[in-house]
């Protein structure tokens, strides 16, 4: 899938969010390296602690479907924020070569890089090998 849709998905996805508390509202597009697509937006709860980010919604969601090789991310938030050391932690997990595109609410790029850059140094599978 071409990043234009996979914005215009993240943009969608960042629609269905449950964000009471914080009123921001982030989405997530997924792409797996074998072309499918998981969706995701962050789900707060009045428990604030428990709340789980839009980019981990759509990672778990690929996780339980088999797929543990991502291409891309696109996350969606009102000002293009980026996502934060704990999501990075995650698609570290998987996918170190991921692209992550930040978007803004337009939908314009923001930033984009892949998970290496967001998270030099990273602590991964590798360290057990
Ligand atoms: N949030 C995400 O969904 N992804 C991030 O990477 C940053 C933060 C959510 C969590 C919370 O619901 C709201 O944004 C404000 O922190």
């Amino acid at each position: 899938m071409e990043k234009a849709d996979l914005i215009k998905l993240a943009l969608s996805a960042r629609q269905k969010t449950y964000s009471p508390y914080s009123n921001y509202a982030v989405g997530a597009a997924l792409l797996t390296k074998s072309g499918a697509v998981y969706l995701g937006a962050n789900v707060e709860n009045a428990s604030y602690g428990l709340t789980i980010c839009a980019e981990r919604t759509a990672i778990f969601q690929a996780i339980l479907d088999g797929h543990r090789d991502f291409e891309r991310i696109v996350v969606a938030t009102r000002d293009g924020g980026s996502p934060c050391g704990p999501c990075r932690q995650v698609m570290a997990e998987f996918s170190l070569d991921m692209i992550v595109t930040i978007v803004n609410e337009k939908g314009e790029i923001a930033a984009e890089g892949t998970v290496l850059e967001l998270l030099p140094y990273a602590f991964t599978p590798k360290n057990f090998e």
